[in-house]
């Protein structure tokens, strides 16, 4: 099958586009390199350093004698989404390429109006182009479980059957995000589903859990192969968070009472939802709906595995929580349809926590300590980061300043990009690789 993965440069998609090149299919990777320009508007970095997309296609080549075709552009650019859409012609789309932190969402107005420019723009260009270019593309769309907040009632797999005053109808379970990242993915949502409606598309939205570990089968072929790792408070998810604080010798600080409890998912069990979704396609005109998680986790008690796997070493601190949630509430989601298509889930326990705590402890010297505490408080319209650089010198580097980039007309736009060293279009970018960039995203 021919599948082009979209954000194929981040920490799930990289991972993806191995797995699905591993099983013979045929793979493509689209993805603008902007996470990487978080970093440096962060002021952190992946825990396990990675190297450049074109360096990481090239070892994979190496390794596996399979090609992955790289194109490397922005999906809030209509016409090199439409250009990269029909030089590919995938059978499936496979969409993780927005961007995905919510209290990076939250810093300020720039970061709101950024995320959801970014991720809302980026998916409406995608399905007109599938639109115009070729209805029978399966739209595989990474969507999170944070879509659906933490509702006092069971949680659905997308739709609930609802009866009012006599009458039955299957709605659109209710939304009630905490972010404005997790916004985005509602906007996107209701575009994808009234998109399957207009125009017959066919999609699946796979409302995913928090995912934890790093390493793949695939992925572990060659360093060179790794994929990212975050662990500070803006972009780290909170197991691999959890597990770097315990080898820094730092408290694992649980936010609040830590009560919160979310559905998770190993990372292979990811690629492994992904794959299923590809191979046992929506119907014309279906927009269904998964729910990719295989676990319920309170926050508090993934601190308390952590700290069993180094009894005596680590201790856990409760601190003020920065978020707008509930710390104790209700939590019961369904996750069958996946597990109906034959998933087989990795589930947490010692050995996962084991093997996270190793990875974490082989790259210690590179933690950064001021970048584990949160910063971004929900309350406030602004904040300040302690590893970011001052706005005014990281002009370059800020991606809320695409929001202006993404308005300029199409030349103007390419011409900035290759100031700035990357390039676009199919297979472009040796550009990027002249420029320094590489050098900075490889630097160990
Ligand atoms: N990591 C998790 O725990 C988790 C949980 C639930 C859902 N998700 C979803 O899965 C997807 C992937 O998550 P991830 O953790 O791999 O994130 P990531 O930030 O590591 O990867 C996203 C990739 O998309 C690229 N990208 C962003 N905007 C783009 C644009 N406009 N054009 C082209 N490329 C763009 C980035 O450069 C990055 O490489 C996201 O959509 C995220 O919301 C992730």
């Amino acid at each position: 099958m021919r599948i082009l993965v979209l954000g194929g440069d981040g920490y799930l998609g990289w991972p993806t586009a191995l797995h699905l090149s591993a099983r013979s299919h045929d793979v493509g990777i689209v993805d603008s390199l902007v996470r990487r320009s978080y970093d440096l508007e962060m002021g952190t970095e992946s825990l396990v350093p990675i190297r450049s997309i074109h360096r990481r296609v090239r070892t994979w080549e190496l390794v596996s004698g399979n090609r992955i075709e790289t194109y490397v552009g922005d999906l809030t650019d209509a016409e090199f989404v439409y250009a990269t859409v029909d030089a590919f012609r995938p059978e499936a789309i496979v969409h993780f390429a927005e961007q995905r932190s919510a209290p990076y969402s939250m810093i300020d107005r720039s970061h709101a109006v950024y995320t959801q420019t970014n991720n809302v723009v980026g998916t409406l260009n995608l399905l007109y182009a599938i639109a115009d270019i070729d209805r029978s593309i399966h739209l595989v769309k990474l969507g999170t479980m944070g879509e659906y907040g933490t509702p006092n009632i069971d949680i659905e797999e997308g739709f609930i059957e609802i009866t009012h005053n006599g009458r039955t109808d299957v709605l659109p379970y209710p939304k009630q995000p905490g972010s404005f990242y997790h916004l985005s993915k509602v906007h996107d949502s209701h575009n994808i589903q009234f998109a399957c409606r207009a125009w017959n598309l066919r999609s699946t939205d796979l409302n995913q859990g928090i995912v934890y570990g790093q390493e793949t089968p695939e992925s572990a072929r060659h360093p060179d192969l790794a994929t990212r790792f975050d662990y500070d408070a803006v972009f780290g998810t909170v197991l691999n968070r959890f597990a770097v604080q315990a080898v820094a010798g730092h408290d694992l600080t649980v936010y609040g009472t830590g009560g919160q409890t979310r559905g998770m998912l190993d990372i292979r069990d990811t690629l492994a939802c992904i794959e299923l979704a590809c191979e046992n396609p929506a119907g014309e005109g279906e927009y269904r709906v998964f729910n990719q998680f295989t676990e319920s986790f309170s926050v508090a008690q993934l601190a308390e595995m952590v700290s069993d796997a180094m009894p005596g070493q680590v201790t856990v601190r409760q601190i003020e929580n920065p978020r707008h949630e509930q710390d104790e509430h209700y939590y019961r989601a369904a996750h069958t349809k996946l597990l109906g298509l034959g998933l087989v889930p990795h589930l947490l326990d010692g050995g996962t926590i084991s093997s996270l705590l190793a990875t974490a402890a082989r790259h210690r010297d590179r933690v950064d300590p001021r970048a584990i505490l949160p910063s971004v408080q929900w309350a406030s319209t602004r904040s300040t980061l302690p590893t970011a650089v001052h706005p005014r010198g990281r002009h370059a580097a800020r991606p809320g300043h695409v929001e202006h980039i993404g308005q300029l007309p199409h030349a103007e736009r390419n011409q900035r990009a290759a100031r700035g060293g990357i390039a676009t279009g199919p297979n472009g970018a040796t550009r990027e690789e002249r420029s320094g960039a590489v050098e900075n995203a490889e630097r160990p």
